[in-house]
């Protein structure tokens, strides 16, 4: 199968470049094609006649979205509906990646969601995300959209210049003091397994909309805690309140996935969420 893969240097796609070995991948970076241009979009697709894309370009500083609104959409919306249109036109498959940020308006909320769940975004990211979910599938026949969490990565998130754990750890070795949020609830979800379950999904013929996160929850305060436990570091760690940093976005307190749809097809390989930290800073020493 020939796939061409946006936004490959980014977290996700950087390991999903190493995943999909037996597909005939054309990795492309934001330098050359741009979602939210149309005409170059469609160029692309017709210069390399792919079968499959599969999209991880998107803007995620979930607070800069708060007052960069046009950007968000350009990019979360408009630029995943010009995608959309153009597989559209070249009858290729679309891999969309989405959010646990598309929930989180029910307050009390202790009991994972799952696709069938109603969405409703608190943030502008969300939204932006929810509606670009919205048009791939008004669009498209054939796509598939995973709504991810919390992701780490070896390469580090591009949009964000690093991931949580890698922050916890270079904060823990400068000795420094460190408070976490403690009332938002996720679930961490390491991108090399990630990337091995959307390799494994693709390759069949069950398109639609899935969950995909490692098994469990945590809040971010739970995350630093195993991080630093499983790296033998001892700083002095506090807990904090959403809002204690001032931060521009709203944020779930609760956006905790089941992966329904992967167990109903039985192809569900995501682990433990500590395990997979485990995998991860394996690999990060290995690199
Ligand atoms: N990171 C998380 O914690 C998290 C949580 C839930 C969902 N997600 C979703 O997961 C997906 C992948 O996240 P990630 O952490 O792997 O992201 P990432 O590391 O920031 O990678 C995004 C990639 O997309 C490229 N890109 C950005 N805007 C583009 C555009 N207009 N046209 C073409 N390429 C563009 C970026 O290139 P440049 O950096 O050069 O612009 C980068 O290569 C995204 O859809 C995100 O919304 C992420």
């Amino acid at each position: 199968m020939k796939a061409l893969l946006i936004g490959a240097n980014g977290q996700l796609g950087s390991d999903l470049v190493k995943v999909l070995t037996d597909v005939d991948l054309i990795p492309l970076c934001h330098r050359d094609v741009d979602i939210c241009e149309p005409v170059g979009l469609r160029e692309t697709l017709r210069r390399h006649a792919p079968k499959m894309v599969l999209n991880m370009a998107a803007y995620h500083k979930v607070d800069e979205c708060e007052t960069n609104v046009e950007k968000t959409f350009a990019v979360n919306t408009h630029g995943v509906r010009n995608l959309a249109l153009a597989c559209k036109e070249r009858d290729c498959t679309l891999l969309h990646i989405s959010t646990d940020y598309v929930f989180g308006g029910e307050a009390n909320r202790r009991v994972p969601y799952t696709e069938i769940d109603l969405p409703g975004p608190i943030n502008v990211y969300g939204v932006s995300k929810l509606a670009g979910e919205y048009l791939v599938r008004y669009i498209l026949d054939r796509y598939f959209i995973f709504r991810v969490a919390g992701l780490y990565g070896v390469a580090g998130s591009s949009g964000k210049g690093g991931n949580f754990v890698e922050l916890m750890l270079r904060l823990a070795r400068e000795g420094r003091d460190i408070r976490v949020v403690d009332d938002q609830r996720t679930t961490p979800t390491y991108t090399g397994d990630l990337a091995r379950q959307i390799a494994a999904v693709i390759k069949t013929e069950h398109y639609g909309l899935y969950h995909a996160t490692s098994q469990g929850d945590c809040t971010w305060y739970e995350f630093a805690v195993e991080i630093l436990g499983q790296s033998g570091l001892n700083p002095n760690l506090s807990r904090a309140r959403t809002g204690d940093f001032g931060e521009k976005a709203t944020r779930p307190a609760y956006s905790v996935l089941e992966n329904r749809a992967l167990q109903r097809i039985g192809l569900d390989l995501m682990r433990p969420w500590q395990e997979a930290l485990g995998a991860y800073l394996q690999e990060r020493e290995a690199a």
